[in-house]
């Protein structure tokens, strides 16, 4: 339907000059999936800037920050990999940011939002690895398999997660949310939430409580 304005002399409806016909109900389903989209990547480069206490403006960090591109390119790669008939394309695309930026992410890997890799160099994410919200990934981190059957076999990562430098997290394991993987840590099974992994194998530790301690009661009448 194409939208009309009413002629101030007459009362007339005219077709509104301006504006032209209406978008189709297909044409504004797209431009909501392209607003969405530049969405996400804005708010990539937020929790990059937000992270990395080096990062001093947002143009430094879309142009500098290689963990960053790597994440743009797969939010593209893993669009792409969701038609069949792009599956190669897809492929193709996440080797050519590989060989740019040092991060391998297949495209069939599920990603979150606001995933930080910093330093980006020999990150590897493998095809069935999903990884929640507001990670942090360091350089050489890795969610491998163990093995080399089809099926699930990379890990699952929740929220709020980081995973240290150089660590290898391998098979179908659970990283709960907000667990920490230490730098160079090798965690073979779950994490439970809230944990600290470290070590080879990686043992779990409970991350301290970071409630205030109790403040000391110095009641006059205990020395009576
Ligand atoms: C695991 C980690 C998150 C723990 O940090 P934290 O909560 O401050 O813990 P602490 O430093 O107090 O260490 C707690 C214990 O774990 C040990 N530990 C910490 N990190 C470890 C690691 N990567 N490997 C082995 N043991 C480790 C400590 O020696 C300490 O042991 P102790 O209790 O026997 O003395 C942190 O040490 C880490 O590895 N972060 C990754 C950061 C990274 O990769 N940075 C790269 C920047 S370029």
């Amino acid at each position: 339907m194409t939208s009309t304005t009413r002629l101030p002399a007459t009362g007339d409806r005219v077709p509104h000059p301006a504006r032209g016909p209406r978008p189709t109900p297909d044409a504004v389903a797209h431009w909501r999936r392209v607003r969405r989209f530049a969405r996400t990547l804005r708010e990539d480069l937020d929790a990059a800037r937000r992270r990395d206490p080096a990062a001093r403006s947002g143009v430094e960090v879309a142009l500098a920050y290689p963990g960053l591109h790597a994440v743009w390119v797969h939010r593209v790669a893993h669009r792409m990999w969701r038609e069949p008939a792009l599956r190669l394309p897809a492929r193709l695309l996440s080797q050519v940011s590989r060989a740019v930026t040092g991060v391998e992410i297949h495209p069939g890997a599920t990603i979150g939002r606001r995933l930080f890799i910093d330093h980006g160099m020999g990150v590897v994410i493998g095809e069935t690895a999903v990884v929640g919200d507001d990670v942090v990934l360091f350089h050489g981190a890795t969610l491998g398999g163990k093995t080399m059957k089809r099926g699930k076999r990379h890990p699952t990562v929740g929220d709020r997660v980081v995973v240290g430098a150089g660590a290898k997290v391998l098979g179908p394991v659970w990283i709960g949310d907000d667990a920490q993987v230490g730098a160079n840590a090798v965690v073979l099974k779950d994490v439970p939430p809230g944990s600290v992994a470290v070590g080879v194998p990686a043992k779990i530790r409970q991350k301290p409580s970071t409630a205030p301690p109790e403040p000391e009661v110095d009641d006059p009448a205990i020395y009576i």
